[in-house]
C-alpha cells in the first residue's frame, strides 16, 4: 500500500459545497446537469412553445387548483405569473415550480399527475426563458448525486417521441477531478517509486452506488494542503541524493535529474531542459509544449538564483505536480461550437477520457504514441475504434468495468458486515466477494445476455484461488483423521473430523470445494448475483438479513424507483421478539405512515428469506420456542437458557408500483423474483441508465434520452453484449460533446503559488 495514511472525508453534499470551488475559479456551472442549451447572455432559440399556449394551460389544470386566487398552499400562488422572468421575485417563483416538477414532486402523490413529457415541456421552456433572461436555471442539488438519478423520468427517457423544447445531448464542461484510484496509479507507475509518507488527497463518494461523479468533488484548501505536501515528498524522494567526500552519490531514479543536484557543477540549459522534459513525461505521460519548456526553464533559471542550485531545481519539478492538468481530468471542448453550441473534445482530452473511462491510467501503447505523433483525431469513429481495441486488448488491465458492477451490486461491502465467528466459523466474507468478483469476470468474457447471465445464472465461482489446494489439504487431513480413529477408536469416539481453514463452499451449499470452477449450483436454490453470498451478506445486518435495505436495492438499481430517506424522527427499530421470524417483525412497518415507504421496499426484499444472514440456502427459520424456553428452568427455576424450533418459511413477495405492469405481480420466493426481473425490458432499461451514470460521471437528463436509447438498442442488437452497450455511451454526443465551454477558466489554485 503507497498510502501511509488514506485519508477519508465524508462528501460534500451541499449543491454550495460543491459547486464552491469552482464557483469562485470558473464561471461556469461546469458541474451543472444541462437542461438549459444556451449560456448565459447567450441567446437561446426561441421554441415553439409559449406561455399562453402551453405553460398557462398546464398551471390551470394541474396547480392552480391549490395555489390559486382562493387557495395558496405553501403560502405559493401562481395564478398571477405572466411567462415574464424580468424580476427576481419571478424567477425566484419559477425556480420552485422548476424545482418540483424536476423531482415529480407537485402536484401531490394522490392527484392526477401531469405526463413526463407535460412536465418536461414546463422545464424545458423554463430553462431557455431563464437563459434568455442571462439566468440559468440549475437542478436540484437531489438531482446532481448518484441517488438522484432516477428522479428522471423513465417513461420520457425512454419513450419514442422526444420532449419538446429538450437539446440534442451533451455534456457541460468541466475539470473532473482524478480519482483516487488514478492518483495511486500515477505514483504506482514513475513518480512514486520509494515515495514515503505519501497521503491520498482526494475522496470519493461514501456509502451505495457510484463513487465518482465529475459534480462531487472540490479541490479544497486542506486538500490543495495535501497535495502539496505530496508533490514535496514525491520531488524529495526523487532527487535523494548523498554526498561521501565531497563526492556526489545518487542511486535514484531519474537519472536525468542528476545534473541539477550535483553542486559541483551548475546544470547547463541542456541539462535543465532534459530533467523538466523527463518530468513532463513522469507526470503527466506526455512532452511538455515548447512554450512549457521555456517557461519551466526560465522559471528554474530563476529559482536556483534565488534559492540555490537543489531547493530551486526541486521547486521547479514540484510546480509540474501541481499542474492542473496532474490533477483534473480536462474536459472542455475544442474547436468551434457547432450550431447547437456544442463543441467536440480536443483529441487529448478525448483520449485520455476514453483511457480513464477503462483504466486507471492515461493512454498508453499505440493511442498513445498516435496523441504523441499528432495523428489522433477526435471523432466518434475514433472513439469507438479506440474503445473496441483496448477492451478486445487482454493486456490491457481494465478494472474501472469490475467496478462499476461492484459498484453497481453492491456485493463488495461484505467485507464490512460484522459477522460473528461464533455463530458461523465458515464464513470468509473477502473470498466470497472474490468468488463473485470471478463470476461478473466469466459472465463478461461470454459477453452473451450479461443483465440476464447476472441476475439468474446458477453457475458459481467457490473460493476459486485456491479451492484445489484447499480440497487436498483437507482430504489429507480427513484421511489423517479416519485411520488415527480406526487406530484408537476409543480415544476418538466422540470427536468429529474439524479442518483446518474455513470451508467457505458450506455458503454455497456445497459438501467440498468443487473440482471445476463455475461450479453448478442447485437451480431450485440460486439464480445469480442476487442469490450470492456475497450480495446476501453486503445486504444483511450483523445477526439477521435486511429485506429492507435488499428491497431499496432493487427499487433503485432494478426498478428505477426511488425511496424517501428513513426520517430522522422515525424510530427505527423492530421489536424484540426472538419468538417472532424476521417477516413477523417487519409488521410494523405496515403501519399507514411507515408502509408508504416501505411498501416500496420490503415485498421485494422478503423473498430473499430463503436465506440465512450469511447467505446459506435454508427451508425453515430458526426462532426461540417461547413455552420451551419457559419451561427450561434448572430446580431453583432459574432459566437454563432459550430453546429454539424451526418453523416453515414464508419467502412471498410482490413487485408493485413499477410503472410497468408487464413485470408485476406477486412471487412465491427468490428465484421466481430474480427471474420475473430479469425479463424485463424497463430492468435493462434501468441498467443502461446506471451504465450511463458511470461512464458520464453524472446523472441523465431528459436531453440524453436518444443517448440511452441507442446504447439500450446496442445492447439489445448484440444479444445482450456488454462491449456494445460500452461502445456505444464512449462514442454517443454526450460523451464527445460538451457545452458552455468558452467561459471555463482552468486556473487551479493548487498551482498558483508556485506556477511559472
Ligand atoms: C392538491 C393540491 C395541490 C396541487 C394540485 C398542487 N400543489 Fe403544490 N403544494 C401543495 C401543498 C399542500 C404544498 C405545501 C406542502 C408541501 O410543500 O408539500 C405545496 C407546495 C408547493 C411548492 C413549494 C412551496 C415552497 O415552500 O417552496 C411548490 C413550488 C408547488 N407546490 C408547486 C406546485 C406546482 C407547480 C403544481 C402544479 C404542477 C402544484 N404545486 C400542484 C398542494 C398542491
Ligand atoms: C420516508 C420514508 C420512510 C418512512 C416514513 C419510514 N421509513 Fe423505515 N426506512 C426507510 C428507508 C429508506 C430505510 C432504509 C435505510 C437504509 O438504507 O439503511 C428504512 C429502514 C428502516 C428500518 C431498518 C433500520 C436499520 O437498522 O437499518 C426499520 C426497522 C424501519 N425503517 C422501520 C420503520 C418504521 C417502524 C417506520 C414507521 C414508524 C418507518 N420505518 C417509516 C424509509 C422510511
Amino acid at each position: 500500500m503507497i498510502f501511509a495514511n488514506p485519508e477519508c472525508r465524508t462528501p460534500a453534499r451541499g449543491l454550495t459545497r460543491l459547486r464552491g470551488w469552482f464557483a469562485r475559479t470558473a464561471s461556469v456551472g461546469a458541474l451543472a446537469l444541462i437542461l438549459a442549451p444556451a449560456a448565459p447572455g447567450q441567446a437561446a432559440p426561441r421554441g415553439t412553445d409559449d406561455f399562453s399556449t402551453t405553460i398557462r394551460p398546464f398551471l390551470a389544470q394541474h396547480c392552480i387548483k391549490c395555489h390559486g386566487e382562493k387557495k395558496q398552499a405553501g403560502k405559493l400562488a401562481l395564478h398571477q405569473l405572466d411567462g415574464s422572468l424580468a424580476s427576481e421575485k419571478a424567477r425566484e417563483t419559477w425556480a420552485r415550480v422548476a424545482e418540483k416538477l424536476w423531482l415529480g414532486e407537485m402536484p401531490p402523490e394522490d392527484e392526477q399527475r401531469p405526463s413526463p413529457h407535460a412536465s418536461g415541456r414546463v422545464v424545458n421552456w423554463l430553462a431557455a426563458e431563464f437563459a434568455r433572461a442571462g439566468h440559468k436555471l440549475t437542478p436540484p442539488p437531489a438531482m446532481e448525486l448518484p441517488g438522484g438519478g432516477n428522479r428522471v423520468s423513465h417513461e420520457a427517457l425512454f419513450a419514442a417521441k422526444v420532449t419538446p423544447g429538450t437539446p440534442p445531448p451533451a455534456t457541460a464542461a468541466r475539470l473532473w477531478r482524478i480519482s483516487p484510484q488514478i492518483y495511486d496509479e500515477l505514483l504506482r507507475d514513475g513518480v512514486g517509486k520509494n515515495v514515503k509518507s505519501v497521503t491520498q488527497p482526494f475522496s470519493m463518494l461514501t456509502g451505495e452506488g457510484f463513487k465518482d461523479y465529475a459534480g462531487a468533488f472540490v479541490v479544497d484548501e486542506p486538500t490543495t494542503g495535501l497535495l502539496m505536501r505530496n508533490a514535496d515528498s514525491i520531488v524529495a524522494a526523487q532527487t535523494r541524493f548523498t554526498v561521501e567526500d565531497g563526492q556526489f552519490k545518487r542511486a535514484g531514479f531519474p537519472r536525468e535529474f542528476n545534473p541539477l543536484l550535483d553542486t559541483n557543477a551548475p546544470p547547463t540549459e541542456a541539462q535543465m531542459r532534459t530533467a523538466i522534459v523527463q518530468q513532463f513525461k513522469l507526470v503527466l505521460r506526455r512532452e511538455p509544449t515548447a512554450d512549457e519548456l521555456a517557461r519551466f526553464t526560465a522559471f528554474m533559471r530563476k529559482n536556483i538564483a534565488d534559492a540555490g542550485q537543489v531547493a530551486g531545481a526541486r521547486a521547479t519539478l514540484t510546480a509540474v505536480l501541481l499542474l492542473p492538468e496532474a490533477i483534473f481530468r480536462s474536459e472542455l471542448g475544442a474547436g468551434e461550437p457547432d450550431t447547437h453550441g456544442r463543441r467536440l473534445l480536443a483529441p487529448r482530452e478525448l483520449a485520455y477520457a476514453l483511457s480513464f473511462a477503462l483504466t486507471d491510467a492515461p493512454p498508453k501503447g499505440e493511442l498513445q504514441s498516435a496523441l504523441d505523433k499528432g495523428q489522433f483525431v477526435a471523432s466518434r469513429e475514433s472513439a469507438k475504434r479506440e474503445v473496441r481495441r483496448m477492451l478486445a486488448d487482454p493486456k490491457l488491465g481494465k478494472p474501472r468495468v469490475l467496478r462499476f458492477f461492484r459498484e453497481f451490486f453492491g456485493y463488495h461491502h461484505a467485507t464490512e458486515v460484522f459477522k460473528d465467528d461464533k455463530e458461523n466459523k465458515e464464513h470468509d466474507a473477502r473470498v466470497l466477494v472474490e468468488d463473485t468478483d470471478q463470476l461478473v469476470l466469466h459472465i463478461l468474457d461470454a459477453d452473451k445476455d450479461v443483465l440476464r447471465e447476472l441476475l439468474t445464472t446458477t453457475k458459481s465461482f467457490v473460493s476459486h484461488k485456491n479451492a484445489a489446494e484447499q480440497k487436498k489439504k483437507r482430504a489429507e487431513a480427513l484421511a489423517k483423521f479416519e485411520t488415527d480413529k480406526a487406530k484408537n477408536p476409543e480415544k476418538f469416539k466422540n470427536k468429529t473430523f474439524n479442518p483446518q481453514g474455513r470451508e467457505v463452499f458450506r455458503a454455497y451449499g456445497l459438501d467440498d470445494f468443487p473440482d471445476v470452477q463455475p461450479v453448478q449450483l442447485p437451480a431450485t436454490q440460486r439464480a445469480g448475483i442476487l442469490t450470492q453470498p456475497s450480495w446476501l451478506v453486503a445486504f444483511s445486518m450483523n445477526f439477521d438479513n435486511h429485506p429492507i435495505t435488499r428491497g431499496k436495492w432493487i427499487r433503485e438499481r432494478l426498478l428505477g424507483g426511488t425511496v424517501p430517506d428513513l426520517p430522522i424522527t422515525v424510530d427505527a427499530q423492530l421489536p424484540n421478539a426472538p419468538e417472532q421470524t424476521l417477516r413477523q417483525r417487519l409488521e410494523v412497518t405496515k403501519q399507514e405512515y411507515c408502509w408508504q415507504c416501505h411498501q416500496r421496499m420490503n415485498p421485494l426484499g422478503l423473498p430473499f428469506e430463503s436465506f440465512d444472514h450469511f447467505g446459506r440456502f435454508r427451508s425453515t427459520e430458526r426462532v426461540q420456542d417461547k413455552p420451551a424456553t419457559e419451561a427450561n428452568v434448572d430446580k431453583q427455576g432459574k432459566s437454563r437458557g432459550p430453546v429454539f424450533k424451526e418453523v416453515a418459511l414464508d419467502t412471498r413477495g410482490s413487485v408493485a408500483a413499477t410503472g410497468d405492469p408487464r413485470l408485476e405481480g406477486d412471487v412465491s420466493d427468490p428465484l421466481a423474483l430474480v427471474r420475473q426481473l430479469a425479463g424485463s425490458e424497463r430492468v435493462r432499461q434501468v441498467f443502461v441508465r446506471h451504465a450511463f451514470r458511470y461512464w458520464l460521471g453524472r446523472n441523465e437528463t431528459l436531453a440524453d434520452a436518444p443517448v440511452l436509447q441507442a446504447a439500450d438498442r446496442a445492447y439489445v442488437e448484440n444479444g445482450g453484449s456488454f462491449r456494445a452497450l460500452v461502445i456505444s455511451l464512449l462514442s454517443s454526443d454526450a460523451f464527445l460533446y460538451r457545452v458552455n465551454a468558452g467561459t471555463v477558466t482552468a486556473s487551479n489554485p493548487a498551482s498558483k503559488k508556485v506556477q511559472p
